[in-house]
Order: C-alpha cells, then structure tokens, then sequence
C-alpha cells in the first residue's frame, strides 16, 4: 500500500494545503517533515476557511497530525494556532496531535536575528518572513539547538541557554539590536513546557508501527522545490529540504516509505518575497492574475508576484524533487484570457538553456522564451470532471505533461474542498 508526499514545485502557495485536506480523506496520518510557521496554507471547507501554518492539514479531516523532527517549532505560534483552529471547532489534542521529540525550538531571539538582518541586508534583503526559521535551522546544524525533548530537563535547558545567548547576544549587540536575558527564556520555556510536553514523543515509533500495520501516510510539505536550501534559487530561499527526499529525514522513516511524490503546480506562477522569477508580469496581465487568484500570502499578507507557467522550471523541479504526478491548482484563474503562456526555456546573455542555471548572475538575467497557446473562453471554476473542461483547457494541460516530463493525475479547479478532479490515484500508484 503506498504512501503519498506533497510537495510544491514553484516557489510555494500552490494550493499545498487544499490538496492535502482532499487527500487526507484516504490517509490515517498526516506528517509534517519541514519548514515552520513560514508556511501558510488555506483550505475552505463549505462555509469554513482555515488557515493553518505549523498544524498538519490532515487535522481537519479528523486525521491524526504528526509534526516530525525536521519541522521547526516555535511553542508560542504553535499553541496560538491551536487555539484559534479550536475556536473553528477542530480538536487538537494530544490524541490528534503528535510533535517529534527531536523537533527544533524556534525561540523569540531566532525571530529577532531574522528581522535584524534582513534590515541589515537593505536592498538586498530575502524577503523572509521574518519568523525565525533561517536562523533556527542554522543552529540545529551548528549543534546548539534547542528541543522538544529538553523541555523536559531544566537543567539541560539552563546549560544549553548558556551557550546559546552567547552567541546571539553577540550578533544582536552587532546588529544593534537587543539582547536576550537568560532568566527570560529559560522561564519562557519553563512556562511552554507543560503545554507542549504532552504532544511530544518519538514519533519514528509510531511511523514505524504504521507502516508495519499498512497504515497510509501523507507527507505535507511546505514551501516548495524552487524555495529547497540546495535546489531552489539560493539565497533566496528557505534554510531546509523541501523536496520529497527529505520526507523521510525529516519524519524518522526510511526512503521507501516515502511512495508517490504529488508535485503541486498553479497553472501559472506566483512567488512571494525577493529573488530571480523569470516569468513575472509586470503587466496588466499580471495584475489580473493576482486578483482573481487573491494572490496575497496568508502569512504575511504580502502581495504575490504573478507570472506565466514556466515549464522549464517545473520540469527541473519534476527530476530534483523526484515527481511522480503533478497536481494542477487554480486552472480557474485563467479563464477567459484570449492567450497563455508557457515557458520553454531561457535565453541567458545570448545563448540558449532549458533550466535555469544556478549561478545568481545567470538566474537574474534569464530572459523567458515562450511558446503562445490559445486560451479558453469558458468557466472552468468548480469542474468536478473531466467532461466539463473545455478542449483547449485539456489541451493547455496536456501541453504541460509533455513539456515538465510528467502526467498531471490531479486538477483543482477552485479553492473548495470537493472542486478537483482526480485522475489517478495516487495511493493506489
Ligand atoms: P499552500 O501554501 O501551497 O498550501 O497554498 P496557500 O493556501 O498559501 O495558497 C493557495 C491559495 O489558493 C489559497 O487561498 C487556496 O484557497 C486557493 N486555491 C487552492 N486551489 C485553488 C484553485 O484551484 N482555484 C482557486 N481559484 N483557488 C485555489
Ligand atoms: P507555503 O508552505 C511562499 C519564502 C519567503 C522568503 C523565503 C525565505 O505556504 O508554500 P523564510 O521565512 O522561510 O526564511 O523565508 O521563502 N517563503 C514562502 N513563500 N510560501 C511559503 O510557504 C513560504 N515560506 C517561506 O517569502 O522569500
Ligand atoms: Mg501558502
């Protein structure tokens, strides 16, 4: 029986969250595995929206939530979710809700050196979003980390602090900014802990009985391929593995257990933040795309760059991110546009590529080639069928498969729950 990991294969807000609440119907676990309270993830359910960042979507279909080792978890923002979800009606309990002993702390000293130097950076700021997740990731590999299991050993928090502030305070006194106060953070946490201790145990035990018992599992990613630390457009991206490989790191399981990677694509492109999108409209075009998709993120409430669906990328992302099928999100958005289009390639200071290189210099100066399509007049929005597409529609998606080198097995066509058309399941793969 297999498992299913979502991932994004642009630059995230792909509609991650309302396929993994369709999906989840069908799992008995779904499993964070990276990324924090960065993501943000909107699924409408009838007359309910919910807007989850750290909670697992799966929560809301009644599964059980698991937030594995490679997530990083700020307590408070954690605790503050719960609550307003609760006030939604969802129970989140310690029965639905398991967090990886071994999962990283954010505290509020990593949110602080996050904003600090990304107003240090000026003009060439990341465009984070400011909560603290670069700088948590960097001390989980740099060994000093704080973890859900410490919260469970005062003394071994005290000791961790000392070593810890030494170096924050170091940088936020260069930065200019203020210093953090042992007693503080350590009564912080020491408030936290009682809250948080019963969510946490080893969770590779549980995964692991899961899929002895055949149980399905459901990997929810958050941000996307372009966003990986190693495969996206670095720097601008974020500090962990966002790719399907690192389900398995960041759960406690092994690779097989891992199965069919879903790719989630929009039919066109958004980023939010700074860095290279080679596709942005700048245009009217643009500008429409932006509010009919109400592309402004749920976390940070900025405004989403929008663009043509770049094949070249997505095709990169199907062979990094190792994507078996594709899930293709808000096909409604581009309804009623004379004209689409879809880039092939680039042209980089003359000379012809296919993916975008690595190198920052390069990636700037792509330039799009693109190849037209014809558009469609009619209303794609709430297709729950194949047969209520109209032709050209099946023929911008099929012209997708060939060029990102992979089957679309999932289409949504509107931010509701049931509007999407299955057309290969991929438990069953
Ligand atoms: P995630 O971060 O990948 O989970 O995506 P977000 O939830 O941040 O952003 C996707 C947005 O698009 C949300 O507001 C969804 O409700 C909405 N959405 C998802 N699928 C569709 C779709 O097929 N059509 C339209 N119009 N909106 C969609
Ligand atoms: P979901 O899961 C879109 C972007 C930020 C910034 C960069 C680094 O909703 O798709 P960070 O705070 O992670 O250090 O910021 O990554 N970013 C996202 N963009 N969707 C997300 O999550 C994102 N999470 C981070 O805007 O450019
Ligand atoms: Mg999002």
């Amino acid at each position: 029986m297999a498992n299913v990991a979502v991932i994004g294969a642009q630059w995230g807000d792909e509609g991650k969250g309302k396929v993994v609440d369709w999906l989840a119907s069908r799992a008995e676990l779904v499993i964070r595995f990276q990324g924090g309270h960065n993501a943000g993830h909107t699924l409408v359910v009838g007359n309910q929206t919910y807007k989850l960042s750290l909670l697992p979507s799966g929560l809301v279909r009644g599964k059980i939530g698991v937030i594995g080792n490679g997530v990083v978890v700020d307590p408070e923002a954690l605790l503050a979710e719960i609550a307003r979800v609760r006030e939604q009606g969802l129970e989140v309990t310690p029965a639905t809700l398991r967090i990886a002993e071994n999962a990283t702390l954010i505290l509020p000293l990593h949110a602080a050196l996050d904003r600090a130097r990304e107003a240090a950076r000026g003009e060439r700021k990341i465009g984070t979003t400011g909560r603290g997740i670069g700088p948590a990731y960097e001390d989980k590999v740099a060994r000093r980390a704080i973890r859900a299991c410490d919260l469970a050993e005062p003394a071994t928090l005290s000791d961790k602090l000392d070593e810890l502030l030494l170096h924050h305070n170091a940088l936020l006194r260069g930065f200019g900014a203020d210093i953090f106060e042992k007693s503080a953070v350590l009564d912080w946490l020491l408030g936290l802990a009682p809250r948080i201790l019963p969510f946490v145990e080893p969770v590779w035990e549980r995964l692991d009985e899961a899929r002895r018992a055949g149980r399905r599992m459901l990997f929810e990613g958050a941000q996307a391929v372009m966003l990986d630390v190693d495969h996206g457009t670095y720097p601008f991206v974020t500090s962990s593995n966002t790719v399907a490989a690192n389900a398995a790191c960041g759960a406690g399981v092994g690779p097989g257990a891992v199965g069919f990677v879903l790719g989630i694509a929009k039919a066109y492109c958004t980023r939010v933040g700074a860095g290279p999108f080679p596709t942005e409209l700048h245009d009217e075009t643009g500008r429409l795309l932006g509010e009919r998709g109400h592309e402004f993120g749920t976390v940070t409430g900025r405004r989403r760059r929008c663009g043509w669906f770049d094949a070249a990328l997505v095709r990169q992302a199907v062979k990094v991110g190792g994507i078996d099928g594709l899930a293709l999100t808000k096909l409604d958005v581009l309804d009623g546009l004379d004209e689409l289009r879809i880039c092939i390639g680039y042209d980089i200071g003359g000379e012809t590529f296919r993916h975008l290189p690595a190198a920052p210099g390069a990636q700037k100066a792509a330039r799009p080639i693109y190849e037209t399509v014809e558009g469609w007049s009619e209303s794609t929005r709430g297709a729950r069928s194949w047969a209520e597409l109209p032709a050209q529609a099946i023929k911008y998606i099929r012209r997708i498969e060939e060029l990102v080198e992979a089957p679309v097995t999932l289409l949504s066509t509107s931010p509701e729950r049931d509007d999407t058309i299955l057309m290969r399941d991929p438990f069953q793969d």
